[in-house]
């Protein structure tokens, strides 16, 4: 898939601009605080109905405008999509081919977004790397979403009641119900959270491998709050699950707070078997994001049989050459990419397609270069 044009009107800093992107690759050049990472988030918001900068909408429309327009005509395999978001205070509407769309369909069309900030998943904490979990890998299951909304709405009853037990206004029976069902789904999500690690490692370890030039060994591990092996059934997680927190109940009710489940989980990143988290370099650091990015990528494509558009801000040239050149022959020619610079001079990856170059000044693309 990818975007063929793109208006963007009274958003942030742009009045009105039109862009007709290259299908492959695209480089947005120029100094700092022009309006690169705003065209990025204009696509990004068409391509999800967010935006990965701010959740008060109202932010985006331009400060002298009472309202907000995003066009983009996406093309795929098989048809054209025309994506229309409008935004004004308080309120966003969102039509695709001219149809109001209710509950944007998650993570479609496709994008995968690589910003700076993104290093929190290999040296933040493990509630970045669940959030990466739960937003970014699982929409590759279908169901994933929906269980982790029953979950955390239990979650939160769960612990209401741990509060109201603790203030003795209600009794601990009354936790048995809510146990039985934060297990159900808690097994249910670990589940496919599990099967989500069996196809991610040997994929993860393959794309690290081909990124640093054959040099390092990446390994992903999940680390789980309650003693499962691998591999385990659903029934089996549940009846250990269930069984532990039973043992734990005295703790939960003292703290008022549920203690093991899949949202105290998380997974550790290896390089060589050292921990990236403390030993990683910067460099090493952000090869493993760029790592997990295209395992996105090609998820994606085995999901859906199109590739994603791919977003980096601020992130290629912070690469070395090597792991840069590796980058963009992975994806050169499959997967449409936009690269935000704030040096034209230095961008000259080789490329074995054209590279469409836009110069931004002041909220205007003021050139365009093929090369
Ligand atoms: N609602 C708005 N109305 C007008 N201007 C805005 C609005 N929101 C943000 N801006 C301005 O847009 C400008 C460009 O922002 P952007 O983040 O795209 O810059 P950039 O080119 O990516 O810079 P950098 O190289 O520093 O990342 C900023 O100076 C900001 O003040
Ligand atoms: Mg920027």
């Amino acid at each position: 898939m990818y975007l063929k044009r793109l208006k963007i009107t009274n958003f942030r800093n742009y009045s009105s601009q039109i862009i007709e992107p290259d299908k492959f690759f695209n480089i947005f050049s120029g100094s700092n605080a022009q309006g690169k990472t705003n065209i990025l988030e204009s696509i990004f918001i068409a391509c999800t109905g967010k935006s990965f900068r701010t959740a008060r909408e109202t932010e985006i429309i331009n400060w002298q405008k009472e309202f907000s327009y995003i066009n983009c005509q996406f093309e795929t395999n098989s048809r054209q999509v025309e994506v229309r978001v409008e935004l004004r205070p308080g309120k966003k509407k969102i039509e695709v081919n001219g149809v109001l769309a209710r509950g944007y369909p998650q993570g479609w069309p496709g994008i995968v977004l690589f910003k700076p900030e993104d290093l929190i998943l290999v040296k933040g904490s493990p509630q970045d790397r669940r959030r990466f979990l739960d937003l970014e890998f699982g929409p590759f299951h279908p169901q994933y979403g929906h269980f982790l909304g029953l979950y955390n709405r239990v979650l939160f009853q769960r612990n209401n009641l741990l509060r109201e037990i603790k203030d003795k206004s209600a009794k601990n029976d009354s936790l048995r119900v809510w146990n039985e069902q934060l297990c159900r789904y808690g097994a249910r999500l670990l589940s496919m959270r599990m099967d989500l690690f069996k196809n991610l490692s040997p994929l993860i370890r393959k794309i690290h491998y081909d990124l640093t030039g054959e040099k390092e060994v990446l390994d992903i591990r999940y680390l789980s709050s309650i003693k499962i092996k691998s591999p385990s059934s659903e029934e089996e997680i549940y009846n250990q699950f269930i069984k532990e927190i039973q043992e734990i109940e005295e703790e939960e009710i003292k703290r008022s707070q549920s203690l093991i489940g899949p949202h105290r989980d998380d997974f550790n990143l290896y390089i060589d078997n050292k921990d990236a988290r403390i030993y990683g370099s910067q460099g090493q650091q952000r090869t493993i994001v760029l790592t997990l990015k295209i395992s996105q990528i090609l998820q994606w494509y085995q999901e859906i049989g199109e590739y994603p558009i791919l977003l980096l801000d601020d992130v290629l040239f912070e690469l070395d050459e090597n792991r840069r050149q590796a980058l963009l022959d992975r994806v050169s020619g499959l997967v449409q990419t936009f690269v935000t610079s704030t040096d034209e001079n230095r961008i000259r990856p080789k490329m074995k397609f054209t590279v469409k170059k836009f110069i931004i000044s002041a909220g205007k693309v003021v050139d365009t270069k093929e090369e």
